[in-house]
């Protein structure tokens, strides 16, 4: 069942499935494994939101906005922005209607304070977290990834120097903005992200395999056949 060649064409027909709607989904995973990469393929596919805390801070920290201000320092330096700020941002991007179709979640929760408060929050609204699906990869490849990442200053696409460049080099292909490197992808600030993650974050797996939702999947592999590991289990889960 598994080995099964998944069609391109295997997700819009689940799509249109009744209850494929109202997905609630987190892509779980260490900086660099490809959360931002594959919530944005399979989001668009399955037509739901994909919301990155890390890349709401990032846009705020770019418009200095007040929130900016606050959450740069933490970011820079590889540490989590508190959970009080993060938990207060996350539920007012909830509350937006287009959440109603449900959501992919990525980089979102990073700790066990912030898992009870979206299941409460989940829970007030009647529906609960359905899957997490938690790439692994190891540290090299993490560096490998980090360390050749381009991102678009416009539009936040996603690129790697060797692994997924851009057409035009240091163009996004998608909008034209000029592509930059994060702050936070310097080798001091990954061996942080990386500390933090084991330390803070790591824990959020058994919270979620506790629950029964928790899938692992390869992060090591292509971009494609990440994306078909994906596709495969979200399918599986809706049969
Ligand atoms: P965030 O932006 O979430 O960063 P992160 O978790 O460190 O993850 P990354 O975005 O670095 O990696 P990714 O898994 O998205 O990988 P990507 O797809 O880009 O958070 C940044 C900061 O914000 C945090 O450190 C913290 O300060 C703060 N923050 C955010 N959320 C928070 C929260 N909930 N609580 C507290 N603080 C929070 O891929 C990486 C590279 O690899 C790319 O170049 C890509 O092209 C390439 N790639 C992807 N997949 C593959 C593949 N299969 N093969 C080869 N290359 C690949
Ligand atoms: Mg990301
Ligand atoms: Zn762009």
């Amino acid at each position: 069942m598994w080995m099964r060649k998944l069609e391109r064409s295997d997700l819009t027909t689940i799509k249109a499935k009744k209850g494929w709607l109202k997905m609630h989904l987190i892509l779980f995973g260490p900086p660099g494994a490809g959360k931002g990469t594959q919530a944005e393929r399979i989001a668009k596919k399955m037509g739901i939101p994909h919301i990155s805390t890390g890349d709401m801070f990032r846009e705020a920290a770019a418009k200095k906005t007040e929130l900016g201000f606050k959450v740069k320092e933490y970011m820079d330096k590889g540490e989590l922005v508190p959970d009080d700020i993060v938990v207060r941002v996350v539920e007012e991007r909830l509350k937006q209607s287009d959440c109603e179709k449900g959501f992919l979640l990525d980089g979102f929760p990073r700790t066990v304070f912030q898992a009870e408060v979206l299941d409460r929050i989940l829970e007030r609204l009647n529906r609960k977290v359905d899957a997490v699906i938690n790439l692994e990869v190891g540290e090299e490849e993490i560096i490998r990834r980090l360390s050749n990442r381009r991102v678009c200053r416009v539009c936040g696409a996603v690129y790697h120097l060797i692994f997924n460049p851009p057409k035009v080099q240091g163009r996004c292909d998608k909008c034209g903005g000029e592509l930059y490197q994060r702050d936070d992808d310097r080798e001091e600030a990954i061996k942080r992200r990386l500390k933090v993650y084991l330390e803070q974050t790591k824990p959020l797996i058994e919270y979620y395999r506790k629950k029964g939702i928790l899938v692992d999947v390869d992060g090591n592999k292509s971009i494609g056949e990440v994306e078909k590991s994906i596709e495969q289990i979200l399918k599986e889960i809706k049969d």
